[in-house]
């Protein structure tokens, strides 16, 4: 029987709604046909965006939407989406499928959807190919409310108030497809950049996002730290669970064996690593906690469904990456004091989606689930919480391990308390006993994403995974005891 304690007197940080953001890029199907089809399309929409998905993405809780990518980013020219469509600029999208871009999602596009979802906006601006006013200007467009040349195209265009821009980033994947730069180079260019970009509004301070990491690259923090130190207000990581490592045999998403499974666990279990040394280097360089981390692209990447194009990332998505999205959620929890947001990749049809559509049709994905389960999580305020766990090493890894429970437990402001577990074995159930604190129960609730760590849904298939109702577990007086499933994420809600 394993021990798990909740300290309901041992307050810890707020965990920001945004570390359960997403980001949606102009890549395959993501943005259209995945979110917008057009005004003019069968497919039922309001302004051109998909209904069903964006009642789906509004249910699961999306606080924060990342756009316009991704490497599609630093060769997007803003100016091209804007105005009338027919006249907008056709381009070829170089890094995605080689597709037309026909521009007809852009800036009014996208704070509409966001009108639409009720959520933050996160832009990323371009440094790889544009320049200091390009990017300077955007920003002017997006927020300044005044007598300005790109306030009045603003309302040329058809929106005279300005939108709210929380997040702006300055720059994306810099050390890669955002423009080959080394760390100094780039440091110097975000310094550049950001002086550019201006808080028009004067109660409101645009948080700026500067280009951080590629996995364990801890001499790219170093470095660009030493440069823009609090000229910023975060860094951004970027971390993908690759199956073998292996750019060129990424592994199926769908098929796989016992010690792939495991070793996917495993490599996702690095982003633990990955968040407190990033921190630790951020840290060594600027003493204090005011520069956040970002973690705003993460998720399973596999190789693309046999006979789709390549260059469109799509991927099917199951239990696997159900465990993966909760012992990552979980993780995300216990860094709260320092991650300020992180953003899934991709949201729809695109690498770890919450969402898959195929013509009119949809489904929602393990991971949009998990999703679901935690959105109880967010603005709670972390409780301090401790479980004991059996190791599981994953031999494709050198016998690396990773523990088979990771969880998290936070409480609202009614003081209801919520606690996720993730059970990352695909084949052993564990026994818990939970102790609260100081603590009388009133009530407990439970419910259960489990299943066949191969288990997925998929169209014009009846829903295999979803949330259900949990009994698997007996109350006691200061907590419960529980028999968590093989391959199960629980959320348990409890009253005191
Ligand atoms: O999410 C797909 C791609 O992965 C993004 O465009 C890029 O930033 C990263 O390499």
């Amino acid at each position: 029987m394993e021990k798990y304690l909740i300290n309901p007197n041992e307050r810890k940080s707020v965990i920001n709604k945004d570390l359960y953001g997403h980001f949606s890029e102009h890549l395959g199907r993501c943005i259209y046909g995945g979110i917008y089809v057009g005004e003019d399309s069968n497919i039922p929409n309001v302004n051109g965006m998909r209904n069903d998905v964006v009642k789906a993405l509004k249910e699961m809780g999306i606080p924060v939407l990342r756009w316009p990518g991704g490497c599609f980013a630093d060769e997007y020219h803003w100016k091209d989406g804007i105005g009338k469509k027919s006249d907008r600029k056709k381009m070829i999208n170089t890094h995605w499928g080689g597709v037309v871009e026909d521009n007809s999602f852009g800036t009014h596009e996208y704070f509409e959807l966001c009108r639409q979802l009720g959520c933050d906006a996160y832009v990323n601006g371009n440094v790889g190919s544009g320049t200091v006013r390009e990017m300077s200007e955007w920003v002017e467009y997006m927020t300044f409310d005044g007598v300005s040349p790109m306030a009045e195209l603003r309302a040329k265009n058809g929106s005279k108030t300005p939108w709210n821009l929380k997040y702006f980033g300055v720059g994306n994947e810099s050390w890669g497809c955002g423009g080959n730069m080394d760390p100094e180079h780039y440091g110097n260019l975000y310094k550049n950049y950001n002086v550019y970009v201006r808080d028009y509004k004067p109660d409101e301070h645009i948080i700026r996002i500067a280009c951080g990491p590629n996995v364990g690259d801890y001499h790219w923090t170093k470095k660009v730290m030493d440069k823009v130190k609090y000229s910023t207000d975060a860094i951004s990581l970027h971390y993908y669970t690759l199956p073998r490592d292996n750019w060129n045999n990424k592994g199926s998403a769908t098929v796989f064996d016992r010690n792939e499974y495991i070793s996917t666990i495993c490599k996702a279990y690095r982003m633990d690593e990955l968040i407190n040394n990033h921190l630790a280097m951020m840290e060594s360089v600027v003493p204090g906690t005011r520069v956040k981390l970002v973690v705003d692209e993460w998720g399973t990447w596999y190789d693309v469904e046999p006979g789709t194009n390549p260059g469109f990332l799509y991927q099917q998505s199951t239990m696997r990456d159900a465990i993966v999205a909760a012992l990552t959620l979980n993780i995300f929890n216990k860094h709260s004091d320092r991650l300020l947001m992180c953003n899934i990749a991709q949201t729809v049809n695109v690498l770890q989606s919450v969402i898959l559509t195929d013509g009119k049709k949809m489904v929602k994905t393990p991971t949009y689930y998990v999703f679901k389960l935690f959105k109880e999580h967010q603005n709670n305020t972390l409780l301090g919480s401790y479980i004991t766990s059996d190791k599981i090493a994953s031999k494709n890894d050198g016998g690396r391990e990773f523990p088979q429970l990771i969880e998290s437990a936070s409480i609202d402001e009614h003081g209801v308390i919520y606690s996720t577990i993730a059970n990352t074995s695909d084949v052993k159930k564990a026994k818990i006993k939970c102790q609260l604190a100081d603590s009388r129960i009133k009530s407990i609730k439970a419910e259960i994403i489990t299943g066949d760590s191969h288990d997925l849904n998929d169209f014009g298939k009846k829903e295999k995974v979803c949330i259900k109702e949990f009994s698997g577990f007996r109350k006691l007086s200061d907590g419960f005891t529980a028999e968590l499933p093989a391959c199960s994420v629980i959320r348990f809600t409890i009253e005191r």
